[in-house]
């Protein structure tokens, strides 16, 4: 039933091609330039001029909505707000009749979430899902919304739901940016494109996996790790550093990259492993300046970055090179060697990597 794989938190990551390439299927037609998503079409004019979004999840769900955050406000103009559903809930939120609510759930069972959009849909909210189990809780409580069609999960750590859950929220924003004109032709057909490549180009990263486990080998030992990114990737550093803690027991941050200078950089020294998401976009030399403040304390940075960058080994001590995409697509090959990192780290340090201690799949309590 793993398929032949050790565990099935690595069949998931390794399906992810194959998952994606589902989700996208029916929906994407890049050489048209055509999106179809009945349940959204449905909804398009309220979300169109809806005067903000609320995205509400979970842990790695609610990084899947922080990365939607970034797409929806480029690329439809509309703000989005990400919440904690469990703060959400408990806080008497200003939901208004009308308003757009997107509830992010691979299990659809998740209690907060579910007991969140309740709430909302009482107060006259309109409730989108982007649900993996079909006909679960959150599916049924949506108005609309669109399956990730990842298939059962089984790993306790979310992986190819992730992946899933990124490539329906951007089929969303570049469904509804199309229709209200906030994206030009030019843009939106680069990125049904781009879109409609990242089945193969997770293929690619995936052939990364010896070198990744021969960087687990290597950094297995660390008592912390930092996780680093900016823009699109900054939910991808915090989903790494999740990962990693639950799979491995290591501590670990995420941190937006510029913000170590406000604090966190005291941590840095010579024993402290710093994973950059620095793949190429409008930030990268940014991060690259970032990457040698870290380096300058002697820490060791893990730079995850594109082919053709310039990133020298006085400044990465390890580079892990990814095909090149565009920003917006580019989080759904970032996360996949923090996937294999985790993985290999929990399996090297003898743990159970698909039932991590305390954790259960579904958080079907408050
Ligand atoms: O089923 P959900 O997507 O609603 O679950 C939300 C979180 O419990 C889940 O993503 C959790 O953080 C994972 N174990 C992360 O790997």
């Amino acid at each position: 039933e793993k398929g032949g794989y050790d565990h099935f938190m690595l069949k998931e990551i390794f399906e992810q091609p194959q998952t994606i390439y589902d989700c996208l299927r029916g929906r994407l037609d890049a050489d048209k330039g055509m999106i179809t998503m009945s349940g959204i079409e449905k909804y398009a004019e309220q979300i169109m001029n809806a005067n903000r979004i609320m995205i509400v999840a979970c842990g790695t769900s609610w990084h899947a909505g922080l990365v939607a955050e970034y797409i929806f406000e480029e690329l439809c103009r509309i703000p989005v707000e990400v919440e904690y559903a469990s703060e959400f809930r408990y806080r008497n939120p200003v939901v208004h009749q009308g308003d757009v609510i997107i509830a992010i759930s691979q299990s659809g069972e998740t209690a907060d979430t579910l007991v969140a959009i309740e709430n909302a849909k009482e107060n006259g909210a309109i409730i989108l899902g982007v649900v993996n189990a079909v006909g679960s809780s959150i599916s049924r409580l949506s108005h609309a919304g669109a399956y990730t069609h990842a298939g059962p999960e089984i790993g306790v750590a979310s992986t190819k739901a992730f992946t899933a859950q990124l490539a329906v929220l951007t089929m969303i924003a570049l469904k509804i940016a199309h229709k209200k004109g906030t994206i030009s032709i030019e843009k939106y057909s680069i990125l049904c494109k781009e879109l409609a490549e990242v089945p193969d180009k997770v293929a690619e990263v995936l052939k990364l996996d010896d070198s990744i486990r021969l960087l687990a080998e290597k950094y297995k030992d660390a008592y912390d790790f930092l996780y680093l990114g900016r823009g699109y990737n900054f939910p991808i550093a915090l989903e790494g550093a999740l990962k990693l803690k639950e799979i491995s027991y290591i501590h670990a941050e995420g941190y937006p990259a510029a913000e170590m200078k406000h604090g966190p950089i005291a941590l840095v020294d010579e024993h402290l492993p710093v994973v950059f998401v620095a793949t190429k976009d409008a930030y990268h030399e940014k991060v690259v300046s970032n990457m040698q403040e870290i380096k300058a304390r002697k820490g060791k940075v893990i730079a995850v970055i594109t082919e053709g960058d310039t990133v020298t080994p006085s400044i990465a001590d390890d580079v892990i090179i990814l095909p090149p995409a565009h920003e917006i697509i580019a989080p759904m090959l970032s996360v996949i060697p923090l996937q294999l990192l985790a993985y290999h780290i929990g399996v090297a340090k003898g743990y159970d990597v698909d039932k991590p201690r305390n954790l259960a799949k579904s958080v079907t309590v408050e």
